[in-house]
């Protein structure tokens, strides 16, 4: 594994065997679940044991690796055919975070460039490849990392949502990697997290990663995010995305959208870390995203408690989008792309 800041490690193979951290059980225990077959794999992304969107995408490469293992047939064709369905299986784990269709497509492409081998020579290229993405994730975050951190001034006091760490990758993490990068240069900074309901990623894994390290972090609930900007408490907002258009719209979790209009409103940086591998270049707007919604046990549940009567109507979103003109810039790992997000996009894409 490359060496990380953090000591976390979110997923890893284990020979045949992929791990995944539970993360449900965070921060109180760090326990792995042994993913076997595609169908363990795929049930860890739904129940959310790993979640933020590339953990998910190379989740989701395992979940092929796994299946296509264990798939029976006797020729090419029969191979082709069930590795089809495996991997619309696959895709559907999840909705909204688009590395997960990414991550699919990928592996859909490895097999058609190995398609005159033998399929158990098939099956180790596939393997190889999904080993190899967890590593490359975390270059990509670490290059982010470089470029983003010059958004954080001296002493910068960094407000960021949900978890978008190592947690949410195959390691160093995205908002988190470029707070990480900051923080590795001497930057004496603060972060500022909220506590994100009602899954509190913020609070349960962004938290934790952060004192893992060392570096500074309050927990804020949700609802203080717009009293802290008020007071001149926040310097610069940075958080995760879970799929990008080509216009800059960017999906994130539930909540993102009213931190970056209260952002705007207090004329504060607002800024988006993302692999490329978040952008769905094929969608034009935001309003096209599919949206996930959850089960209402999340809502009206801390633990095996109830919050709210049993039966209560919920409305539960698990993202928003938030329109690009709030968003002052996207850092990727080829750079930061800025207005106009349309043409500057297509660019990155292209590097
Ligand atoms: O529902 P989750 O926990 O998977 O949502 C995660 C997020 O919204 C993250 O901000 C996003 O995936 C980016 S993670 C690098």
């Amino acid at each position: 594994m490359t060496e990380q800041s953090s000591e976390v490690r979110p997923l890893y193979w284990d020979q045949d065997v992929f791990m995944v951290l539970d993360q449900r059980l965070l921060p109180g225990k760090e326990k792995y679940i042994a993913c076997t077959t595609a169908e363990k794999a795929i049930n860890a992304i739904k129940t959310m044991a790993v979640r933020g969107a590339p953990a998910v995408g190379l989740t989701g490469a395992a979940a092929v690796v796994l299946g296509a293992k264990n798939i029976v047939a006797s020729d090419i064709e029969t191979f082709l055919k069930k590795f089809d369905r495996l991997c619309e299986r696959v895709k559907r784990a999840r909705p909204t975070g688009y590395n997960l269709e990414w991550a699919v497509e990928r592996m859909r492409s490895v097999l058609i460039e190995n398609a005159d081998k033998d399929i158990p020579d098939i099956v180790g290229e596939l393997r190889k490849t999904a080993e190899a993405m967890i590593e490359e994730d975390v270059s990509i975050n670490r290059a982010m990392g470089q470029w983003g951190k010059v958004v954080i001034p001296p002493n910068g006091r960094v407000l960021t949502y949900c978890n978008a760490g190592a947690l949410a990758t195959g390691g160093y993490g995205t908002a988190l990697g470029v707070i990480r990068a900051a923080w590795e240069e001497g930057k004496n900074i603060k972060v500022f997290a909220c506590e994100t309901r009602p899954f509190f990623q913020g609070s349960r894994l962004t938290v934790f990663e952060l004192t893992k390290d060392k570096i500074p972090v309050t927990l804020i609930t949700d609802n203080t995010a717009g009293f802290l900007m008020q007071q001149r408490k926040i310097d610069v907002v940075i958080v995760g995305a879970d799929r990008i258009t080509a216009n800059g719209d960017v999906a994130n979790k539930i909540g993102t959208y009213t931190l970056a209009v209260l952002a705007k409103a207090h004329n504060i940086p607002f800024y988006v870390a993302a692999p490329r591998s978040t952008i769905d270049s094929l969608r034009t707007r935001g309003d096209q995203i599919p949206i996930e919604q959850r089960p209402a046990k999340e809502v009206i549940t801390i633990g095996n408690r109830y919050i709210a009567p049993q039966h209560t109507d919920v409305l539960y979103y698990a993202f928003d989008v938030t329109p690009s003109r709030y968003i002052s810039g996207i850092i990727t790992e080829v750079g930061i792309i800025t207005k106009p997000y349309k043409r500057n996009i297509r660019e990155a894409l292209q590097k």
